[in-house]
């Protein structure tokens, strides 16, 4: 690894990832896509579907292959150039694997007890925090996930891991795994730094703490206007207030939302200081956050409905940019094998 190793016209590279397990939702556009669309000029992009990743793969495999294409599709909506930037297949990369298995000799089992991203997901799996679902036993995949993910970054060489919040642990422990693999073999890796987007972490439509699919509490990029609206008219505002009776700001999540979409922050900061002071109906701001969300999901809606209809676009995007993934890990893994004086026949 030297100031050389740069892509073509002297970029650095991305690379970051999403696990196929539905459409998107606004929660993924404003801790991470946006910033993916922000930078995929600036740098040499990979955006990696982490099908590999998808603990429900033995359950479900029919769906995770649908949710695949559900998020090419998102990535073509939201604008990320499949040209200028490499969408991927992690399976389709085999190298993923491959390196997964090797960094494993160097990884104590204790670093991926410490991760606490991991262990909450764990414990989400065992016990379910819906009293009606019974819990699971973790699949040895998901144990391994994150040295997976150290795989994932290190295999392009990537100098910079656009993401949400929740994965900052995973990206420590590439850097430190790079930083032990390069001291102790030979310097192969670029040590990546973390970029957490606009809104690091966006509450669901209940109030709860994180928008996610399994809460059902997401608004999603494809959802139409009269579902968005629906949504929002059911959206947890705070704790009850007369009409007009003014309320605080911070009990309200619906601020959270217009501060992160709305165009106008003035009228945000207007909104706030009538809703404190003589009070401002819940009817009255939520139609401004219709208003705000469906105007910046109309021209994201357009597009992937144009990309839906013609699949043989999508899936061309899909191809060449897993092609080109895979030239790059071709190279990281010859280097990685020479690192590590595995090229037994080579050296006879
Ligand atoms: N674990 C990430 C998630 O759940 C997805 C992911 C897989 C990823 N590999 C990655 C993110 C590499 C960044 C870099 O969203």
């Amino acid at each position: 690894m030297t100031e050389a190793d740069l892509s073509p016209g002297g970029k650095k590279r991305i690379l970051t990832g999403i696990r196929p397990t539905g459409a998107l939702h606004l929660g993924h556009y404003a801790g991470a896509l946006e910033n993916w669309v922000k930078l995929q000029h600036e740098y040499d992009a990979y955006f990696l579907i982490a099908d590999y990743q998808v603990s429900d793969y033995a359950d479900d495999i029919a769906r995770v292959r649908e949710s695949v294409w559900e998020v090419a599709l998102d990535f073509l909506a939201v604008g990320l150039d499949p040209e200028g930037s490499s969408y991927v297949i992690e399976s389709l990369v085999p190298e993923h694997a491959e390196l997964t298995t090797l960094l494993g000799w160097f990884l104590p089992v204790s670093m991926l007890e410490r991760n606490p991203t991991l262990k909450a997901e764990m414990e989400a799996i065992e016990h379910p925090e819906d009293g009606q679902k019974e819990g699971k036993s973790v699949p040895v995949a998901f144990y391994t996930y994150p040295v997976m993910q150290v795989a994932n970054i290190l295999m392009p060489r990537a100098h910079l891991v656009p993401v949400g919040e929740d994965q900052l642990p995973h990206i420590e422990l590439t850097r430190e795994t790079a930083r032990r693999f390069n001291r102790r073999f030979k310097p192969v890796f670029p040590e990546p730094e973390a970029l957490v987007g606009r809104v690091a972490r966006l509450v669901g439509t209940d109030g709860n703490a994180k928008m996610s699919k399994s809460r059902n509490n997401a608004i999603y990029l494809k959802d139409d206007a009269a579902t968005v609206a629906k949504k929002i008219k059911g959206m947890y505002a705070g704790p009850p207030r007369g009409m007009n009776e003014p309320g605080k700001v911070d009990e309200n999540p619906i601020f959270l939302y217009l501060e992160a979409f709305h165009t106008n922050q003035a009228e945000v900061q207007d909104l706030k200081a009538r809703y404190e002071s003589t009070g401002v109906g819940n009817a009255e701001l939520k139609a401004k956050l219709t208003e705000a969300l469906n105007g910046l999901l109309e021209p994201i809606r357009e597009r992937r409905q144009q990309y839906a209809q013609n699949m043989t676009r999508v899936k061309e995007a899909l191809e060449a940019g897993t092609k080109r993934e895979r030239a790059i890990a071709c190279e990281t893994m010859a280097q990685v094998r020479d690192a590590l004086d595995l090229n037994y026949l080579a050296k006879y």
